[in-house]
């Protein structure tokens, strides 16, 4: 029978040197990925998908689950007694918890990664960057500000076809599965490492024509090479180019011109992710993890899978 988070969590961080409260945080969020995925499935019948009519920090509409699914993580992570802040796509400023010694970890999460894909039922998930606070670090807005290669652990969650939960230490990516006989989730993937042969690029291609000239010689090069696999939610693209070989892009774009996706919740926890399973992650002008964050909600072009490629790609970017 498959290990349970539970039996893998206490064999491998609780006690140990570094990541000691560890399995408290990634059982907060297992806790919260249990909530979130029986709320998507039971949404449509529940009158709860659709929008809140508000707009958030971003100027993009609020799902009713980006607000469910924000409130449930802060509630759960709070409650694990380990988390001393919070930041969250779904709010504008650091969520303070606590400073007490036992709050030793920090949190920036996209609760809700594809959520306009709620409504057509395709796979959405959560995301999580997961930082150390020093023993007597204050704990404010800028406490949250540490760039990604400090990043302890990164977490995502893919509510698909199955509920999976990817956690990432140094050196170890392990992928569970959720048992919704029992509501607990289980050891299914371990070990993972992205494959040494890439078969999918995934992009927007409707935004070919606002690339500049680099970036449109790029796609051409990955188009003639693989094949095009775009979903709409990066976590499941992430996922599925992780476990099959693949890159995925969101370059710099007319109507983006400081990249769309947003560099604390979800650039970074993902490219912690691909470079401890051997792939690589890009802005196309520095590491993903090497950038120095200003703002808690900063937007950064991404490309990010296999190594060889995204470095080919980046290259062809640069070169114009
Ligand atoms: P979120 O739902 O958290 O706002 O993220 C949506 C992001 C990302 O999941 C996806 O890859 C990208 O938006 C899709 O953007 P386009 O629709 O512009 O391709
Ligand atoms: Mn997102
Ligand atoms: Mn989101």
């Amino acid at each position: 029978m498959f290990q349970t988070l539970a039996e893998y969590s206490a064999a491998s961080w609780k006690g140990s040197e570094g990541y000691d409260g560890l399995e408290a945080v990634v059982a907060g969020i297992a806790d919260g990925a249990q909530r979130i995925q029986a709320k998507i499935r039971a949404a449509m019948l529940a009158h709860a998908v659709g929008t809140t009519g508000e707009t958030n920090v971003q100027g993009e509409v609020v799902q009713i689950l980006d607000t469910f699914s924000s409130d449930t993580l802060v509630e759960t992570l709070s409650q694990c007694g380990r988390v001393a802040a919070i930041g969250s796509e779904e709010i504008e400023e650091t969520v303070i918890v606590g400073d007490s010694p036992a709050h030793r970890y920090l949190v920036q999460m996209d609760p809700l990664d594809g959520s306009s894909n709620i409504d057509v039922a395709i796979s959405v998930g959560s995301i999580f960057g997961i930082w150390k606070r020093q023993a007597d670090e204050k704990v404010n807005e800028s406490t949250l500000l540490k760039k990604g290669v400090e990043q302890v652990a990164a977490v995502y969650t893919v509510y698909g076809s199955c509920t999976m939960m990817v956690v990432a230490t140094r050196g170890s990516v392990q992928g569970f599965t959720l048992d919704p006989s029992e509501g607990i989730f289980r050891l299914t993937n371990p070990n993972i490492q992205i494959p040494p042969k890439n078969s999918y690029y995934s992009t927007n291609e409707g935004n070919f024509k606002g690339l500049d000239s680099g970036t449109q010689k790029a796609i051409e090069e990955l188009r003639n090479a693989y094949s095009l696999r775009y979903v709409g939610s990066l976590v499941a693209d992430f996922h599925r180019n992780l476990l099959k070989g693949g890159i995925f892009l969101y370059p710099i774009t007319k109507k983006s011109p400081e990249g769309k996706l947003r560099l604390m919740y979800e650039a970074n926890p993902l490219a912690f992710v691909a470079e401890q399973a051997g792939g690589a992650a890009s802005s196309g002008k520095e590491r993903i993890l090497d950038i120095e964050p200003q703002k808690l909600h900063q937007r950064t072009a991404l490309i990010i899978g296999n190594k060889d490629v995204v470095e080919r790609t980046v290259a062809a970017i640069n070169k114009g």
